[in-house]
């Protein structure tokens, strides 16, 4: 490990510090000092080459795949853990032993619960808005329904991890048409947001413990990403010192996008358009390919992973495994796994390190349970919302600077207004 490098501009060498990552393949040349010093600054759209923090909740090594939480890999989490205890781990530093699980798990308990006036609001809504505006504007509208005392203390984080799934079976049972339902504080999480959604009301309500075991790992698999689009939206408002839920509120937004989370609806809506078609799969991966047409091959390609996403391994074998379980034949299953293969049999994808992400898989996981296309980034919200609060509540925590990138002007030189002709 090194602790500076020197740059020569114009002459002059300049010395900028190193900051070291826990893994020597983690390191940064610190340029905080670099437009006083040299007048440069740098230039990197879409921070491709940019670290913005230093933090502690997860560590992904882009290269050989890895992803760990706190410390702990993504594949001993989902064989030890349940997604509550990766809340607790992702929010608190590690895994929590059963008085802290106890305690943890009865205070979300004890905030949930909506505001009468929340299933008013929900009325007035058109059923026609897409769910992830719906969640986005619902989770915005919890700043005014909590008091101000929970604002600073620590239960805020434990009232909008609590809330949350409230406001997505809402969302879900809106969509569909029918009423909402109270939450039942008595069973598990994940059991109780299921039956939030599924559960009508003059029919007795059949827990499925494949189904749950199915939901409760795909949560944790999304459970926190380091500095994607969404979770660096939050950090960003927060460091303008916004509030938890506003912050969170816009990261909901920026996961929409069909480049970031959008794309788990986006592959079942390409692989239901490929089935249409005749599944014909080499002329669609030579449109993926084709520099002029706009087509790409969603749930391929990160901006991390240049190897396997270890997240799309584990969710390829819960979906080869709730389906055999629930007994479905699922030709969009079928389809995707011969896609992946002539894929990654291919030049383009090799040569350009495009491996399957988690999107590629999730929304057959959530179809199969019978969540309805729109709502599967709902879910990946959901899945995601421990790690938005652990990296709004660190970025607090360490204080960082408003964050206000620089850029490069190439409109017009300074010119006067002239308004004689
Ligand atoms: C998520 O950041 C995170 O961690 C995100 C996430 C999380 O947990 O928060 O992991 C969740 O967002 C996963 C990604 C879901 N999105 C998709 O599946 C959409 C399809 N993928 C692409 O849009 C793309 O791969 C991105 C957006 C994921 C990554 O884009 P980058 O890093 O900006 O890479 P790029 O677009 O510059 O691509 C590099 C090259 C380009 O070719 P060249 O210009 O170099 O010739 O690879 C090509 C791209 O055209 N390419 C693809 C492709 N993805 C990249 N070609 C065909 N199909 C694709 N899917």
């Amino acid at each position: 490990m090194c602790d500076f490098v020197d740059i020569d501009i114009n002459g002059s060498t300049y010395q900028l510090p190193v900051v070291n990552g826990i893994y020597s393949n983690n390191k940064a040349i610190n340029i905080s000092k670099l437009v006083e010093n040299t007048g440069f600054i740098t230039f990197d759209p879409g921070f491709k080459n940019t670290g913005i923090t230093k933090s502690s909740i997860s560590f992904i090594d882009g290269e050989k795949g890895k992803l760990l939480y706190r410390g702990y890999p993504i594949e001993q989490i989902i064989e030890k853990c349940s997604f509550i205890e990766t809340c607790y781990l992702i929010l608190n530093g590690d895994i929590p032993n059963s008085k802290q699980l106890e305690f943890f798990s009865q205070k979300i308990k004890k905030f949930n619960f909506l505001h009468p006036k929340f299933y008013e609001i929900i009325n007035q809504i058109p059923n026609f808005y897409h769910p992830m505006g719906f969640l986005s504007f619902l989770t915005h509208i919890m700043t005014a329904f909590t008091k101000s005392n929970l604002i600073e203390g620590n239960d805020i984080y434990i009232d909008l991890l609590s809330k949350f799934p409230l406001l997505v079976a809402l969302i879900y049972r809106k969509k569909i048409g029918i009423p909402p339902i109270l939450s039942d504080t008595n069973i598990y999480y994940t059991s109780n947001l299921l039956k939030m959604f599924f559960s009508v009301s003059n029919k007795l309500y059949h827990h499925n413990p494949i189904i749950e075991d199915a939901l409760d790992k795909l949560l944790i698999l999304h459970a926190d990403h380091e500095q994607n689009c969404s979770t660096t939206t939050v950090r960003l408002l927060g460091s303008a010192h916004v509030g938890l839920f506003s912050s969170i509120s816009s990261g909901i937004n920026a996961l929409w996008g069909k480049r970031h989370g959008g794309a788990n609806q986006a592959v079942i809506e390409m692989l239901e358009i490929m089935l249409q078609n005749g599944s014909n799969i080499n002329k669609w991966i030579n449109k993926a390919k084709n520099k002029k047409d706009p087509f790409r091959l969603m749930g391929f390609g990160h901006r991390i992973y240049k190897n396997f996403d270890p997240r799309a391994v584990i969710a390829k074998k819960v979906a080869e495994k709730l389906i055999d379980k629930l007994g479905i034949h699922d030709p969009i299953l079928e389809l995707a796994k011969k896609l992946e293969e002539t894929a990654l049999q291919d030049s383009y994808f090799q040569e350009k390190k495009l491996y399957p992400n988690i999107d590629f898989y999730s929304g057959i996981i959530y179809q199969s349970i019978g969540i309805p296309k729109e709502m599967f980034t709902v879910m990946f919200a959901l899945g995601r919302l421990p790690g938005w609060i652990a990296h709004w509540r660190e970025m607090k925590k360490n204080n960082d600077p408003i964050g206000r990138p620089r850029q490069i002007y190439i409109g017009y030189k300074k010119r006067n207004i002239d308004k004689s002709n």
